[in-house]
């Protein structure tokens, strides 16, 4: 038997969901440079999901769906005001809240292609108001109930804040979403997939794949980078700060990446996002910063940045706390996580590979006594 550490290089299926090929990344076959560019993150969701792009009928009947669906049921947020609020990070609360949310739906368990889309449409649906719940919960404030007639990225900016966002915010989020939606066999979309594979529940699926995405490699990447940049402070003293880190070999959040060596296709959109987004709220430094790091880690260590480094300046600038900036991460990958585990369900096989045993030899029982 040969290992690979971490399954490098390892194809464990086959899906045609996304696929990333000599660094092109894209969804369903369309490349993410014109998805971010043009699509709304609604189509996106229905294209995962489809395997096709929505007509204008289809999509309007989608975005009704999906809003209908944004109410969580009572008791979920009821248990939410129950957490040790203050010292929960809000993605260990999501994850226990999306697990509650399966308590509560009397088909979780249930297999059918209908019962299935039901449960991809509630979930995909309800993340968002879980996630801004818990924000405004811990703040003392009321949830703010989803409105019906606003985008998702808009729903999600207004149950955040109470405040309909202007145009400008609405469409960076928009693009954000779009560009975190898939990633072909990620370390919380493999873990999906893992999950289901047993035929255990969607709701089971998606709890585990947030689990995942929670730790600083994967998706809880983008929230230290910010704290990096706040630790940094001036443009300055970004020099000191990441050579002195990089002499003690510590990893610099938000940049490398498994599968891009030349670059990640979604960084150049999000730095973009951030130039303009600091620009117009006049906090320039977290994109001059950014940009600053950006040079120091590819001339030292030949690292690119990936997709959670911009986008850490970028919801910053969008007036978002930084520990909601993986929960965001999640309300977006969600719609991938759903698309493989479909996926999966179409064509599954037990996901159970093998481990090459480095344990002591046959070793012979001793009583108790004579150990
Ligand atoms: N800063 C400094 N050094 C790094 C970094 C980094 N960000 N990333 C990799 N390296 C170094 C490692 O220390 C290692 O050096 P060594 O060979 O001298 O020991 C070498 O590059 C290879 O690194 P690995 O961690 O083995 O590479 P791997 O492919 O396993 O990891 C990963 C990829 C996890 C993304 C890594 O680059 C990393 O930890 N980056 C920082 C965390 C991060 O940004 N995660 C988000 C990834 S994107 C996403 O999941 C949404």
């Amino acid at each position: 038997m040969s290992t690979t550490k971490g399954l490098e290089g390892v194809v464990a299926t086959t899906s045609s969901v996304s696929s990333i090929i000599d660094g092109v990344l894209t969804y369903h076959g369309y490349d993410i440079d014109d998805l971010a560019d043009n699509a709304s993150f609604e189509e996106v969701v229905y294209l995962l999901w489809n395997h096709r792009l929505p007509d204008y009928e289809e999509l309007q009947s989608f975005k009704k769906e999906l809003a209908d669906a944004a109410e969580v049921p009572e008791a979920v947020i009821e248990q939410m005001k129950s957490y040790p609020i203050k010292d929960v990070h809000p993605m260990a609360a999501l994850r226990t809240a999306v697990s509650n949310l399966g308590l509560f739906d009397s088909s979780a368990d249930e297999t059918s292609e209908e019962a299935n889309r039901q449960k991809a449409i509630k979930l995909q649906a309800q993340l968002p108001t879980l996630v801004t719940a818990f924000s405004r919960i811990r703040d003392g404030k009321d949830p703010v109930a989803p409105k019906t007639d606003l985008s998702f990225a808009a729903n999600f900016l207004y149950m955040l804040t109470g405040e309909e966002p202007d145009e400008i915010s609405e469409k960076a989020f928009n693009k954000a979403l779009v560009l975190h939606a898939d990633h072909e066999l990620n370390a919380s979309t493999f873990t999906a997939r893992v999950c289901v594979a047993t035929l255990s529940d969607m709701y089971s699926g998606v709890t585990a794949a947030i689990g995942a995405l929670k730790g600083p490699l994967h998706g809880g990447a983008n929230e230290r980078v910010m704290k990096m940049l706040s630790e940094i402070g001036e443009v300055d003293n970004a020099e000191p700060y990441i050579k002195d880190a990089l002499a003690r070999k510590v990893k610099i959040m938000g940049f490398g990446h498994r599968v891009y060596k030349n670059g990640d296709p979604r960084a150049k959109h999000l730095k973009e996002m951030s130039r303009q987004l600091t620009h117009i709220t006049g906090e320039t430094k977290w994109y001059d910063m950014s940009v600053k790091i950006d040079e120091i880690v590819t001339n030292e260590k030949g690292l690119l940045p990936n997709v959670d480094f911009y986008s850490a300046s970028v919801y910053h600038s969008l007036g978002i706390e930084h520990d909601l900036f993986t929960p965001i991460f999640a309300v977006s990958r969600v719609s991938g996580w759903i698309a493989h585990i479909l996926e999966q369900f179409e064509n599954n096989r037990l996901i159970r590979p093998r481990a090459e045993y480095t344990g002591p030899d046959r070793q012979e029982w001793l009583p108790i006594e004579k150990r």
